[in-house]
């Protein structure tokens, strides 16, 4: 496999709208969080990130996660490494929308794609007052429950409060996609060079910091 295929990941991010996909996206390029408006496209971006010796050539894709869109949001899953399927900790909805994505990533994919569940919006919890209904936020075990069935790993992020958290989440899913690379080396060489082109001249950093 040419080197320069070999070392590039996509991973892709999904979930309703207003989850926070593109504020993760902002605070995984470590720039300022601000508020957005829901998109209405597909994006990505890139960043370096080396483990070992090597510098890989990480894409994040943000998906548009309102229902009208969810046709395209399947098409940008099937050449992932890596799905990272994304809710909002204070709307229960958001999390049993997940099953939709996981069980389309699995047909797709298998055993093939690394997946990842954020539990996004954890500073609401947080900063909630006491008196507020706990029952309201999707808690810690729920979510790790729910992450554990599906094999994926869990992290509950802010991309307001903590963006490391979510950096380092990237990065948690990047080693276990590298450990599991001899099993799917294989899949991973439907990456072509065309696709890598696109992909490249679709790509493009978010505003300024
Ligand atoms: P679509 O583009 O419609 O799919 O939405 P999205 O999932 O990309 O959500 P987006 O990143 O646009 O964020 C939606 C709203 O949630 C915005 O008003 C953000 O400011 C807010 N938001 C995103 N992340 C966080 C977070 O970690 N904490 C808090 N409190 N608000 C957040």
């Amino acid at each position: 496999m040419d080197k320069k295929i070999k070392n590039i990941i996509k991973i892709v991010l999904v979930g309703e709208s207003t989850v926070g996909k593109t504020c993760l996206i902002r605070a995984f390029l470590d720039k300022k969080f601000q508020d957005t408006v829901s998109s209405f496209s597909f994006e990505s971006v890139k960043k370096e990130i080396k483990r070992g010796d090597t510098t890989y050539n990480v894409f994040l894709w943000d998906t548009a996660g309102q229902e009208k869109f969810r046709s395209l949001g399947k098409l940008f899953i099937k050449d992932s490494q890596i799905v990272i399927l994304v809710y909002d900790m204070a709307n229960r909805k958001s999390f049993k929308e997940l099953s939709f994505w996981a069980n389309y990533a699995e047909e797709l994919l298998g055993k093939y794609v690394t997946l990842g569940v954020a539990g996004n919006k954890i500073d609401l919890f947080q900063n909630a007052n006491e008196d507020e209904d706990d029952d309201k936020y999707i808690s810690y075990e729920e979510g790790k429950k729910y992450a554990d069935e599906i094999g994926a790993l869990f992290r509950e992020t802010s991309a307001k409060e903590s963006p490391k958290d979510f950096q380092d989440f990237v990065v948690e899913l990047i080693d276990k996609f590298l450990n599991n690379r001899k099993e799917t080396e294989k899949e991973w060489e439907v990456l072509s060079f065309e696709k890598y082109n696109k992909m490249k001249k679709k790509s493009k950093c978010f505003g300024s910091k």
